[in-house]
């Protein structure tokens, strides 16, 4: 694909939509919005349409992919949804959540997509233009965070124009992610429950319908995305600084002031909807350095600063 123009940009109406959809239907590669992080869409069901994604981003192929589906009947035909997968489905679909659920034999999407795993994981995503799409389709899209792999993820179409601008097809254009970071991974094992990757949707959250969490060592190997080195900025990142030094871009938080600023108030929520615009702006500075102020654990900075650590990895 390397010679490719430049990706046309698709306004969020009836007429960008179905545009879309024409290409994703062809096995073409669309960047499309969600409410956490832009994602690089092709069909799921199809080897040379997941093919391209890998390709386009330069992705391991052990690491697999979430599907994105409109409708509850989908999930099903894909997955063993238990009654925890209902309840979990009911109260925080569509939104920011990720179930990693035993596959239904047949496989409905291409061995491709789960990397050969004996679990697949399903997200059905809340944003208007996003939901739009889907249902178009009888087919869930595969898509993964729509950057270069290890690097920063995307939260504008800008940033994906930057990284991918010349690898897909086309960016449908839903403006700026509101939630900013990654949906929750949530994997439902036989003996329990477990975040494989911290999101929007809260621990708190999923142990208030749920119970406590399986408390097991993390395996690094089930989620790859969890790999200590992701959302690289390309330049060192100094965590928990309190202020900058000569050399470096300061990205603020509340009380602690910088060249930007996740949140000046403090709200957890902004700061997470703001983090990859920082970080991209944090990349093209031209200090040498990153620092980023203390964020705190609770709530959406459990997200928040496992995407800082890895940042810094
Ligand atoms: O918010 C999101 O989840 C975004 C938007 C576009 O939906 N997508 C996203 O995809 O973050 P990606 O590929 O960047 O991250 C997907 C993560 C990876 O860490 C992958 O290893 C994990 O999901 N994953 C996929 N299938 C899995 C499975 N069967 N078991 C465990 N982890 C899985
Ligand atoms: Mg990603």
């Amino acid at each position: 694909m390397g010679g490719k123009h430049t990706a046309d940009i698709l306004p969020p109406d009836a007429g960008g939509i179905a545009q879309a959809a024409e290409l994703l239907r062809a096995g073409r590669l669309v960047a499309v919005p969600t409410e956490t992080v832009y994602g690089l869409a092709a069909r799921a069901d199809r080897v040379e349409a997941v093919a391209a994604i890998y390709r386009a981003k330069g992705r391991p192929d052990f690491n697999p992919l979430i599907s994105h589906l409109a409708q509850i009947e989908q999930a099903e035909a894909l997955a063993m949804l238990d009654e925890r997968a209902m309840r979990l489905a009911d109260a925080f679909w569509p939104g920011p959540m990720t179930l990693v659920l035993p596959v239904r034999e047949p496989l409905g999407v291409v061995p491709a997509v789960t990397a050969g795993l004996p679990t697949i994981a399903l997200r059905m995503p809340s944003h208007p233009v996003m939901r739009a799409l889907l249902q178009q389709f009888d087919f869930p899209l595969a898509a993964p965070s729509a950057n270069r792999s290890g690097f920063i993820s995307p939260s504008r179409p800008e940033h994906v124009l930057q990284s991918l601008g010349n690898r897909v097809d086309a960016i449908l254009d839903g403006g700026p992610c509101v939630q900013g970071v990654e949906s929750t991974i949530i994997a439902l094992r036989p003996d329990g429950w477990q975040i494989l990757r911290p999101g929007p949707i809260t621990q708190e959250d999923v142990s208030a319908l749920l119970g406590p969490p399986l408390q097991v060592e993390t395996d690094t190997i089930e989620a790859p995305g969890q790999m200590t080195s992701h959302y690289a900025p390309g330049k060192p990142v100094r965590l928990h600084a309190e202020q900058a030094r000569s050399d470096e871009f300061m990205i603020g938080f509340g009380l602690v002031a910088g060249d930007v600023t996740l949140s000046e108030t403090g709200d957890l929520a902004e700061a997470a909807a703001r983090l990859y615009q920082c970080l991209h702006e944090g990349a093209a500075a031209s200090q040498p350095v990153i620092a980023v102020a203390p964020i705190p654990q609770h709530g959406l900075g459990a997200a928040i600063n496992d995407r800082l650590r890895r940042a810094a990895a």
